[in-house]
């Protein structure tokens, strides 16, 4: 008798204590409510289901997330409206606003070409994700550097916006998502300079150092994504990393016109990104306390790759420390208890997507097709024209300068040379930036198309080239006069 009125005592003294971890878990992940305290209750009573992060009985840290629309423009509708998604999504899982800080130029909702003022979709059937996204970072206030003064948490560096950073605390987690064009060892921004792969990974350096972290969980979608970690990632710094690409390969737009499924007929942009639509798509249909990691990003490499066809796709990679990918979904994303039931590895329809490069191109062409003969048409073509014939100098000029400094026969395979797997897209990001500034001083501006030669001018350090001789390579390929459309001096240096 005594014995048995011990043990209910001590049953009733183990479940109080789940309550009040139980108590802390919401405090911390934010949701909260008696609904989900009955969904959770049967889990929690056994000590050998507990969770990731309940090991070390302080409770669970807040999670925080960072979400990153890159670029601007309504032919690149998608990035912004993956973010936009992408908020929804961490919201009804029980992330806070006050831990969520959104970049977006916020220039899609009410653009003259949004055939729903105000709507934001990221799936032809999808629901606005607009709405309620808070505008944190906006316009102007796009930029590299109020990306890396956010991240570590410095309020003091932050210029203009809401002043919101991730003012995490050791205990915390940190979910990163960025989507956007990208190149070689940079990512875009809808103002210059773009992202430089070198400064991002000093940026997460200094925030692990500042021990301002438990563990970080980026993801990111962008042409080329892998070469901004690939021989650049630490594995040391309790960040995991999945990429949309490999470093030598694009990614790709979808939901586009045309394609199957389609946006109704008066979208003339694609709606989102291949690699995005596959996380948050998997997301929305798992039980994210049961889903690792790993389960998603295996699912995302399936159809991000077409079902490992690579027929069209890109190959999602991984870097960083790869112990983290046993955890659960939940910690960074959050949990809606409406997923409870969930878990459909439906195989989705073959998906048909375009380069990100060209998706700009493609919503030109739509313009120009729906537009009624006049001066909107005329203008339309007057753009496709710029564009093709902007890509056409900044493609002929790189090759220019390749061939006066290498010669014609070695330069193409010099500029386009791959680094073995594991080395850095450059060993002097000084140099790759100075090369950057001087072609754009005489050439023109990249632009987010020009982005991809970004290995060509990395091969040129890497060669040893000196500035003097790049320099006088790019006075002699871009002798011309410069258009003032294309020019650094109205746009801004991309480095
Ligand atoms: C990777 O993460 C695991 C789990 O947090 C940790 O135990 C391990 O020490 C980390 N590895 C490195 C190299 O930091």
């Amino acid at each position: 008798m005594a014995n048995s009125s011990a043990n209910n005592r001590f049953v009733l003294n183990v479940s109080s204590v789940a309550v009040l971890l139980l108590l802390m878990l919401f405090e911390g992940i934010g949701g909260g409510g008696a609904v989900r305290l009955e969904r959770w209750d049967s889990g929690i009573k056994m000590s050998t289901q507990r969770e990731e992060g309940e090991e070390d009985g302080e409770g669970v840290g807040t999670t925080w997330a960072v979400l990153v629309a890159g670029s601007s423009g309504f032919g690149n509708y998608r990035h912004q409206a993956d973010v936009c998604h992408a908020y929804q999504l961490l919201r009804k899982g029980g992330l806070k606003e006050e831990n969520i800080v959104v970049f977006m130029y916020d220039d899609i909702a009410y653009s003259e070409f949004n055939p729903k003022p105000g709507v934001i979709i990221n799936h032809p059937q999808g629901p606005d994700v607009y709405a309620g996204v808070p505008k944190d970072y906006t316009g102007k206030h796009v930029t590299a550097n109020n990306l890396y003064a956010v991240l570590l948490g410095d309020k003091n560096a932050v210029q203009g916006g809401s002043g919101k950073v991730i003012d995490s605390k050791p205990n915390d987690r940190i979910f990163l998502y960025y989507s956007d064009h990208g190149g070689p060892g940079v990512l875009g921004m809808p103002n210059m300079p773009f992202l430089y792969a070198v400064d991002f990974i000093e940026v997460l350096k200094k925030k692990h150092a500042a021990g301002t972290y438990k563990e970080m969980v980026i993801y990111v979608e962008a042409c080329e994504s892998g070469s901004i970690f690939e021989g650049m990632m630490p594995e040391d710094l309790n960040i995991y990393v999945t990429t949309a690409s490999n470093a030598e390969e694009s990614s790709f737009g979808t939901y586009c016109p045309g394609m199957e499924p389609s946006p109704s007929p008066e979208f003339l942009t694609c709606l989102g990104d291949l690699y995005s639509v596959a996380w948050m798509e998997d997301s929305e249909t798992h039980n994210l306390k049961k889903e690792t990691l790993r389960q998603q990003y295996h699912n995302v490499k399936d159809r991000t790759s077409n079902y490992n066809t690579y027929f069209v796709g890109s190959h999602v990679m991984e870097y960083g420390n790869r112990s983290i990918k046993t955890e659960k979904l939940y910690l960074y994303q959050g949990f809606d208890p409406a997923n409870e039931n969930l878990n459909q590895n439906t195989l989705h329809p073959h998906m048909e997507v375009v380069n990100q490069r060209d998706a700009d191109l493609l919503f030109l062409w739509q313009r120009y097709k729906k537009s009624e003969d006049g001066s909107k048409k005329k203008e339309a073509f007057k753009r496709i024209a710029e564009t093709v014939m902007h890509r056409t100098h900044i493609d002929g000029s790189v090759e220019l300068i390749g061939n006066i400094l290498f010669g014609t026969e070695r330069s193409a395979s010099i500029l386009s040379a791959v680094r073995p797997s594991g080395l850095p897209l450059v060993d002097d990001w000084g140099c790759l930036k100075a090369m950057v500034r001087l072609f754009e001083y005489h050439c023109g501006s990249l632009t987010q198309y020009g982005m991809r030669h970004m290995r060509a001018f990395a091969n040129i350090c890497n060669s040893g080239i000196s500035e003097d001789a790049m320099e006088a390579a790019c006075r002699a390929a871009c002798s011309g006069p410069l258009s003032a459309v294309w020019s650094p001096f109205t746009r801004g240096y991309s480095a």
